[in-house]
């Protein structure tokens, strides 16, 4: 395989600067099963404080996040409102399933964001003999599957509503919760306040080469801890990579702006492809899904096209849809030449398709 030089499948694609590696070398450290790793604990108390929670603790991943998240606040049979779009639904291995025994009741939103109507028509009736129990709602802020869409604060605080009046939990899956701060201008804490539990992966747009930070009540967290031990994610001189989320908060948030402007630009180029559909003013972060289909060639050929160059221009979900996402470690030049690259082999690869 060639060494990929411009890397859009995913804002995980970032290697640690030499600050980042820096502050992680010089880390101080202790037992972190213990509580007694310094550098994690000033994590933790700087997360729980930006996401305006009492307590937080510190993960190897998002997804065990989730896992975690879904264990502390469900029981097996309990029913969980998600979108049908997301990420714990595709893309954990079952996880809700095997970890916390819940189903899923998958709501149709727009884009990854359903309404509070949804939510309260989908809750099972209470004392029923047949019906699983609705016991949580999960939103994914921002929605991943949706494109990179911003959850508007109405309806996160519209289902902060569906959620008390029905005694249930309310979580929020916080993958790309700092895009979404930063794409709306409303702060993290503010963004969070309605939810029970909420994270922040530090491996997505912020650099991290690990980890993510799980944030909700004293008594949440305590409970969140047991699970910690039980699914193998307490740590002990976790410092080392703490460090790095450290580093990632004083240093990779404001420029989040950055990535949205870039992939907003790469959402433009890509419009001008004839065959190409996308719709640069739905770009809200960092996130770009677009359709190739119009192009006549298919996005898995597409993509080994530009594989070939070195050039990963993002995931082909099937054979009409890509998705790319800007990061920390992908100019607006290298955007470019994604782009033109991209231009390049559908021009190639279109005798071909014609033919076919
Ligand atoms: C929306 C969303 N949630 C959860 C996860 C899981 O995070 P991790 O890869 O850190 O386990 C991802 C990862 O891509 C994601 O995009």
């Amino acid at each position: 395989m060639n060494q990929v030089r411009i890397d859009l499948y995913s804002d995980t694609s970032t290697r640690p600067t030499p600050g980042m590696r820096k502050a992680m070398a010089e880390a101080e450290v202790g037992n972190e099963q213990a509580k007694e790793d310094p550098t994690t604990n000033r994590l933790i108390e700087r997360v729980a404080d930006l996401l305006g929670k009492e307590d937080a603790v510190f993960l190897p991943s998002g997804s065990m996040c989730n896992a975690i998240a879904y264990r502390v606040h469900c029981q097996q049979g309990d029913e969980v409102i998600c979108d049908k779009t997301a990420h714990v639904i595709h893309y954990e291995v079952g996880g809700p399933a095997a970890l916390s025994g819940v189903m899923i009741r998958p709501m149709d939103g727009v884009n990854g964001i359903f309404t509070a109507a949804q939510a309260e028509a989908a809750v099972r009736p209470v004392n029923s003999n047949h019906h699983p129990r609705t016991r949580l709602i999960s939103i994914e802020q921002t929605s991943m599957g949706g494109g990179g869409t911003i959850w508007p604060q109405e309806t996160i605080r519209a289902l902060g509503q569906v959620a008390k009046k029905h005694k249930l939990a309310y979580h929020m899956d916080g993958a790309r919760l700092m895009n979404a701060a930063i794409g709306s201008g409303v702060k993290a804490k503010d963004i969070a306040a309605p939810v029970d539990s909420t994270w922040l992966d530090l491996t997505k747009g912020l650099g991290c080469p690990v980890g993510a930070v799980l944030a909700g009540s004293k008594d949440f967290i305590a409970q969140a801890w047991r699970w910690k031990h039980q699914f193998g994610g307490a740590m002990r001189q976790s410092g080392i990579i703490a460090a790095a989320g450290i580093y990632a908060l004083d240093h990779n948030i404001e420029r989040l702006a950055e990535d949205h402007a870039n992939a907003k630009h790469l959402a433009t180029l890509l419009a001008d492809i004839p065959g190409i559909k996308v719709d640069p003013k739905a770009i809200q972060t960092n996130i770009v899904f677009y359709d190739v289909s119009g192009t006549g060639v298919p996005a898995p050929e597409l993509h080994k096209a530009l594989m070939a160059q070195g050039i990963r221009i993002g995931g082909a979900r099937d054979a009409a849809i890509m998705r790319s996402l800007t990061h920390l470690d992908v100019s607006k030049k290298q955007i470019e030449e994604a782009v033109q690259a991209l231009a390049q082999a559908v021009k190639d690869a279109r005798p071909k398709a014609k033919a076919s």
